[in-house]
């Protein structure tokens, strides 16, 4: 058997990553790591325990005592903060909108990383996030950089929303989706921007499975 790759997927919110990702790594039979979910899962226990979030001190010294675990399930992949299943309190506006100053800050960056490199390390492993190709998995086989227009983008999230019975209005999103995408480009610790060696998929028009299929022939091509 050809050994497994390291595929690292980055982009902005809502550009399709994680529903791909997923895919990839079913069909793959590689482990799928959501960082955004790591960074959401330290957010909701500071904004829990009201801590200071401009503090980079407070925030990552929270990170020092705290666990979280990725599992995968039949429905997709649970969050445990703490032993505790927060896989859908991750997803609230109160958590979105805070998340990327939390992430900004330079003692959590280096700790997740680091967590994210002990998960990845010697396995086949298809990882989302923003800074994954740049700076978590440098070395990865495959790199790319996800996209899709924000106005696309809100859409996508707004359907999302509503099977989850949350009605925040489409404007509202795509205003969130542009702050947060703004903070993410332009943080001093490894901000989102695509890797040199990163390929550049466009999902706007492209359906889940399109780009899926886009993502498996490169990584066929990759396992040659
Ligand atoms: O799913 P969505 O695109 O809304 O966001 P996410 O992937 O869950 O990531 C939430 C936030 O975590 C991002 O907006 C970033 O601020 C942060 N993040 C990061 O800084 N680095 C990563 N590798 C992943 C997420
Ligand atoms: O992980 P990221 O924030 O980049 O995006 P996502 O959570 O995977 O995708 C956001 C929403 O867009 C999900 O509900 C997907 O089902 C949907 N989507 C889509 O409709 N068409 C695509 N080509 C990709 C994602």
């Amino acid at each position: 058997m050809t050994k497994p790759i390291q595929i690292a997927i980055d982009g902005p919110a809502a550009a399709g990553k994680s529903t791909i990702a997923k895919i990839v790594a079913e069909k793959l039979g590689y482990i799928y790591i959501d960082t955004g979910a790591m960074y959401r899962a330290i957010t909701l226990k500071a904004l829990q325990e009201g801590l200071n979030l401009a503090s980079n001190e407070e925030v990552g010294e929270l990170l020092k005592n705290t666990v979280i675990d990725l599992q995968p399930s039949e429905n997709g992949q649970l969050v445990f903060l703490d032993q505790k299943n927060v896989t859908e309190d991750i997803r609230s506006q109160y958590v979105t909108k805070a998340v990327s100053e939390i992430a900004a800050h330079e003692a959590v960056r280096e700790q997740m990383v680091h967590l994210q490199q002990q998960l990845a390390h010697g396995r086949g492993v298809v990882m989302d996030g923003r800074d994954i190709g740049t700076h978590v998995l440098p070395d990865a086989a495959l790199k790319i950089f996800m996209s899709a227009s924000v106005e696309e983008r809100a859409r996508r999230r707004f359907e999302e929303n509503k099977k989850r019975n949350i009605d925040t209005p489409l404007e509202e999103l795509q205003k969130e989706i542009a702050e947060r995408d703004k903070l993410d480009s332009e943080r001093e610790f490894a901000p989102l921007r695509k890797a040199e060696d990163a390929i550049f998929l466009d999902t706007t028009a492209l359906t889940i499975e399109e780009a899926a299929l886009a993502i498996l022939k490169l990584t066929a091509e990759r396992l040659k």
